[in-house]
């Protein structure tokens, strides 16, 4: 067996922000904690972004799916992309505008619903769109196909859709004049939490590829995994590409951000259960890993802890969940003093990716879902969820 540790994704979050002054006592534990006044905000650059590019702004749902936020996000962006039937019944039924569905597979029983839900429908394979073409258009969609670009940027091969041998998109350099007919468009995603350069380099490494199927094409999109939210994403040099890229193929293009929309608006919030020893101290919290951020052991990576002492400073502290997986382990983190039952503590940039992934394995609750407004100071609990929420799921 490989014992080779995978390796560790940088996270490029967890700055606190107004998380700093929450009260964490105001509030259950565990629980998500949003900051609409903060997704606001990085709706706001989005729609920047929009507005100097001329290009459509739609929010990844499989990243950020929080509903009761819909009408926060839709005051900003024209949509949502969903992945499949039920993401894109609830962009329809919750936060309305454009719904771009793409699945890496549909099913018959599914599509003909899909398609009247949706106003593109995005192909994975030729195969696909020869299937369930004509029924996706009869439903009143558009119709588009997924190309693999063959060009990596991925820090890790789990995110990256184009490392060799992916499932995801039609590869490029199998694509022939005949997979577009009835195609509106064509859609690629390969990045993840980039800035713009690689998306000029994949763009150039797959435009020479596709130039000669522009003409016939009404749009592009260009997926998600743009960090265009960070302070030092470069906005400036994507709209530019942006406007370029419109005029030089004809098309309209679409950004499909999930991570972005989210970005630093969300804390998970948790208490410490007990602290042991074992070759160095440990806590036991009411947040697991693999039930509440499984990209932690996934990834996987070290979410930020607030207000935690910096590098040199402090007690190290291994924080792991309640579950019975050995490895349900968040990290070693530093704590000014030993951590004692009851202590209230929260782990950084949790609303993207990780309210989405949540799991009742072993019967750990669910967070609660609250609301907050970092302006205003008004908190509220959107959901909070109980043993119903785990049995129904299980028989
Ligand atoms: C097809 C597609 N679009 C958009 C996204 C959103 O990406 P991100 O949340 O990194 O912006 C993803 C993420 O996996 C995706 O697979």
């Amino acid at each position: 067996m490989d014992e080779t540790p995978a390796p560790m994704m940088q996270t490029q979050a967890g700055d606190p922000g107004a998380f700093a002054r929450l009260d964490l006592a105001r509030l259950p534990s565990p629980a998500f904690v949003v900051d609409e006044a903060r997704l606001e905000a990085n709706c706001r650059v989005l729609a920047g972004v929009a507005e100097a590019s001329g290009a459509t702004m739609l929010l990844a749902l499989k990243a950020f799916s929080m509903w009761a936020a819909a009408p926060v996000v839709m005051r900003h962006l024209s949509g949502c992309c969903a992945s499949g039937l039920w993401e894109a019944r609830l962009a329809r039924a919750r936060f309305g505008g454009i719904v771009e569905t793409f699945a890496a597979g549909y099913k018959a029983s599914e599509i003909d619903e899909i398609a009247a839900l949706s106003d593109t429908v995005v192909f994975n394979s030729p195969g696909q769109a020869a299937r369930f073409g004509r029924a996706a258009r009869a439903g009143g969609a558009d119709l588009g196909l997924r190309i693999n670009p063959e060009h990596s940027e991925g820090e890790v091969p789990r995110y990256d859709p184009a490392a060799p041998g992916s499932r995801l998109g039609h590869p490029v350099s199998q694509l022939e004049a005949a997979h577009l007919e009835g195609m509106a468009g064509l859609h690629m995603h390969t990045l993840c939490e980039q800035d713009f350069e690689p998306l000029r380099r994949t763009w150039d490494a797959v435009a020479p590829r596709l130039a000669p199927h522009f003409g016939g094409l009404d749009w592009l999109n260009l997926g998600g995994g743009h960090h265009i939210t960070r302070a030092d994403y470069d906005r400036a040099a994507l709209s530019a590409f942006l406007r370029e890229t419109a005029a030089a193929t004809g098309c309209r293009i679409f950004l499909e951000p999930g991570e972005a929309v989210a970005l630093d608006a969300g804390i998970l919030v948790g208490e410490v259960l007990d602290v042991m020893e074992n070759d160095g101290p440990i806590a036991i919290l009411d947040i697991s890993a693999t039930c509440h951020m499984p990209d932690v052991i996934e990834a996987p990576y070290r979410p930020a802890l607030l207000g935690e002492p910096p590098e040199g400073k402090g007690i190290a502290v291994r924080l792991g969940g309640p579950s019975c997986l050995a490895g349900d382990v968040i990290g070693s983190y530093r704590f000014a003093r030993m951590p004692r039952p009851g202590d209230r503590l929260a782990f950084l940039d949790q609303a993207h990716y990780s309210m989405v992934k949540t799991t009742t394995f072993n019967g750990v609750a669910l967070p609660a879902i609250w609301l907050w407004n970092s302006e205003t100071d008004a908190l509220g609990e959107v959901r909070a969820f109980g043993q119903a929420d785990f049995e129904g799921r299980l028989s």
